[in-house]
Order: C-alpha cells, then sequence, then structure tokens
C-alpha cells in the first residue's frame, strides 16, 4: 500500500501558505511565481483555511471584485479536509472525489508536512498503471516464447 508519506518522499514536503491578511493578489502572485493552484492559509501554526485558483474565480472574478483590495481570510475555504501520512493514496483520492477538492495537506500531530494535489495522484495511478501493463507484458511474452 502505497501512503500519504510515500507520495511525499518522491514528490518533496515543500509546503506553500500565505497568511490570512495578505491580499488575494499576493496570494495569486505567490501561486503563479511557484506555479502551484491553492495556498495554506495559516495562522501561526495553525492552518485556517484554503485558498484555491477557484476560490478566486468563483469569489473575486464572478463578483466582480478586487484582488487588491481583499484579504485573504476573507475568500479562503474555512474547511480544510486532511490527511494522515500513513493513509493511503487511495483514502486520499478517495476523499478528493467525495469531498470534491483538489489539494490535501498531509497532517501529523495537527502539523502541516505537506501537501497533495489531485495532479500528484493522477501521476501515481498513471506510473501504477504503466507498471502493471509491463509487468503482464512480460508474463504474456514469456508464455508464449515457452509456448512456442
Ligand atoms: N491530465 C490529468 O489527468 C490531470 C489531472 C489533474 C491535474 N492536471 C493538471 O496538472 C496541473 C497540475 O495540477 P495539480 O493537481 O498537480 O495542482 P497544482 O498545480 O496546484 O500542483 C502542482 C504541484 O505543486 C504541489 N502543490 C500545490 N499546492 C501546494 C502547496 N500549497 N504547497 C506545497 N505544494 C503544493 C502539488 O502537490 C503538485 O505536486 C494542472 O495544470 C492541472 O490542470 C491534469
Amino acid at each position: 500500500m502505497v501512503t500519504a508519506q510515500h507520495l511525499l518522499d518522491l514528490k518533496g514536503d515543500d509546503v506553500w501558505t500565505i497568511s490570512p491578511e495578505d491580499t488575494v493578489f499576493d496570494a495569486l502572485r505567490l501561486m503563479a511565481r511557484v506555479d502551484i493552484g491553492a495556498l495554506l492559509v495559516m495562522e501561526g501554526d495553525d492552518l485556517i483555511g484554503i485558498l484555491s485558483e477557484r476560490d478566486y474565480a468563483r469569489k473575486i472574478v464572478l463578483l466582480g471584485k478586487a484582488s487588491r483590495d481583499t484579504k485573504v481570510r476573507e475568500i479562503m475555504t474555512s474547511r480544510v479536509f486532511s490527511i494522515h501520512p500513513l493513509q493511503t493514496i487511495e483514502e486520499c483520492m478517495d476523499l478528493m472525489t467525495q469531498k470534491r477538492i483538489r489539494h490535501v495537506p498531509v497532517v501529523l500531530d495537527e502539523k502541516v508536512i505537506g501537501v497533495i494535489s489531485i495532479g500528484d495522484v493522477v501521476k501515481h495511478i498513471i506510473h501504477k498503471q504503466r507498471e502493471t501493463i509491463k509487468d503482464l507484458t512480460n508474463k504474456i511474452s514469456s508464455t508464449q516464447s515457452f509456448v512456442a
């Protein structure tokens, strides 16, 4: 079973965060600079929300608000779903599907130790499927050469 911790070991344990008092514009600039789609909103060590491109699209653009005049706190999603590092990638995928979220913080003893995105999960699944196909192809060709 591949766990969230295994995925973090492969992809890295960077955690990009923003303060609730920063502006949405600051958040967008940071997301663009590091090429990611969501930031964890931290007050000190406490995870108090998540800000995604979806929050921006729906709560700024559609409502005709200005990102420079709006604080992260005003549009962040406060209910954050997280997983434990020992939970499996399948559990992570289930959570993403059920809650319709694309970024999941990995939390150990109330401390954020990484972030897993839907892209990370998809990449992992594609990798696993390629390995399975390779194994099956090898098995089939060795059976065929045995029969021949
Ligand atoms: N082809 C597909 O099936 C498929 C599926 C999902 C996503 N995508 C695309 O892949 C691209 C990447 O999407 P994504 O889902 O990985 O999201 P993303 O762009 O937010 O994440 C990119 C990488 O940064 C990491 N990351 C994101 N936010 C972070 C944070 N706050 N702190 C630390 N690390 C963070 C993620 O874990 C991931 O490794 C997007 O353009 C998306 O449209 C493609």
